[in-house]
């Protein structure tokens, strides 16, 4: 039995699995099967495994519930479909979101491609200037943001955000990918539903696809209902390799958030870094919200190289431990530049405008030991600086 109430490294061991049993498995096993046997009247709770109740989805459901301290939980194909199945349920033609403009690019995508078929509008505003509640309408029914943002880690004051939604009868959705259950959880802040890419911290290993919202049991039932026929069920072998991820979740966290903080002090002290983005700094712009409302700072991190996009290209070219790559969240150092990946469709001046100069080096920071990481950071600085000499020479 779970003491009550477990801490959250427990839940992610134990919660929602089935009471042992003599010659059970430790390890809850993979069902594979698509379909389940029914009793005479066509009855069973286990169906049919596009619905996404299977045994694996189960007991993953009930974890990721646990966690975020909501009654229940979906998990479905990726942290898109997650987002889909939220928006899907909470909106129909006529309706208005309003989104953070700091969202994720697919999510952009989602609203403004998509959806706008659909004959639902978004508009972008600023979550963190007082002034977005002239955005409402008499017609929207959700704001949407996320709980830190890429790449310049703005910290939401989810309950600020959320009251303000909940006057105007707005439902509040947070994309909460950058910090898993572990550092934050913006259900306990008010907002309605959290959604996490469960292909980041969640699976930790960056070897499964998935996404998780977390709520209400009314509002996931209704979020269950779009899934079950929109059809973005997670298979059952990447529903138990994210189970098995999240059982290390609390350790991986811990070590995220130390190697966050020492690297984040460590790159300040650097002369070739102009600008360190660490949520852990009091520089940083929500360094007080951040204080407050989390439980860990993260290990995001976003440098600008003094030398701008030249000298951040010789820099990631030069790194030997961490690896040049998209996405986040897992064991592995990885390390990008928004404006090739993420904000390549802006221009050089809109970046700027951002907080995202070229020379901006987004880095997900791994569980490697913080000095070995330290060690490929210096010598790959020191490789951007000597390229540069070289090139002055030359010139
Ligand atoms: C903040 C955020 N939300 C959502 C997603 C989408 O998740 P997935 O790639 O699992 O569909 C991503 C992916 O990078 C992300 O970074």
């Amino acid at each position: 039995m779970m003491p009550h109430p477990a801490g959250p490294g427990t839940q992610a061991i134990h919660a929602g699995d089935p009471a042992p049993r003599p010659n059970a498995p430790v390890v809850n096993p993979i069902v594979t099967s698509t379909t389940f046997y029914m009793d005479a009247e066509g009855r069973g709770d286990l169906l049919y495994t596009r619905y996404g109740n299977g045994p694996n989805h189960q007991v993953l459901e009930a974890r990721l519930a646990a966690l975020d301290g909501g009654d229940d939980a979906l998990a479905v194909g990726s942290g898109m479909a997650a987002m889909a199945c939220a928006l899907l349920s909470l909106l129909q033609a006529g309706d208005h979101v309003v989104a953070t403009d700091a969202i994720y690019g697919g999510t952009r995508a989602l609203l403004s491609t998509e959806l706008s078929r659909l004959g639902i509008q978004t508009t972008y505003v600023d979550l963190f200037s007082p002034e977005w509640t002239e955005a409402l309408r008499p017609e929207t029914r959700v704001v949407l943001g996320e709980s830190v943002s890429n790449p310049i880690l703005r910290v939401l004051d989810v309950a600020t955000v959320a009251r303000a939604a909940q006057a105007h009868g707005a439902a509040l959705v947070i994309d909460s990918t950058f910090t898993s259950p572990l550092n934050f959880r913006p259900l306990e802040h008010g907002a309605d539903l959290v959604m996490h890419s469960a292909t980041k911290y969640l699976g930790g290993h960056s070897d499964v696809t998935a996404g998780v919202l977390v709520g209400s049991a009314a509002r996931i039932g209704e979020a269950r209902k779009r899934a079950r026929v929109w059809g973005p069920v997670l298979d059952p072998h990447a529903a138990w390799l994210l189970e098995r991820g999240i059982k290390t979740l609390s350790v991986r966290m811990e070590r995220h958030n130390r190697n966050g903080a020492e690297i984040a002090r460590w790159a300040q002290e650097r002369l070739e870094i102009a600008r360190v983005i660490h949520p852990s700094l009091p520089s940083h712009t929500d360094h007080e919200t951040a204080a407050r409302i989390l439980d860990g700072f993260g290990a995001m991190l976003g440098i600008e190289l003094r030398g701008g996009g030249p000298a951040a290209t010789r820099f990631v070219r030069a790194l030997q431990l961490a690896k040049l790559a998209p996405s986040l969240g897992g064991v592995e150092t990885l390390v990008s530049e928004p404006r090739h990946t993420s904000h390549a469709a802006m221009t050089p001046a809109e970046r700027a405008a951002n907080g995202i100069p070229d020379g901006f080096v987004r880095i997900s920071l791994g569980i490697e030991d913080a000095a070995d990481l330290i060690a490929d950071f210096d010598q790959a600085l020191r490789a951007a600086d000597a390229g540069e000499t070289e090139r002055e020479a030359a010139d």
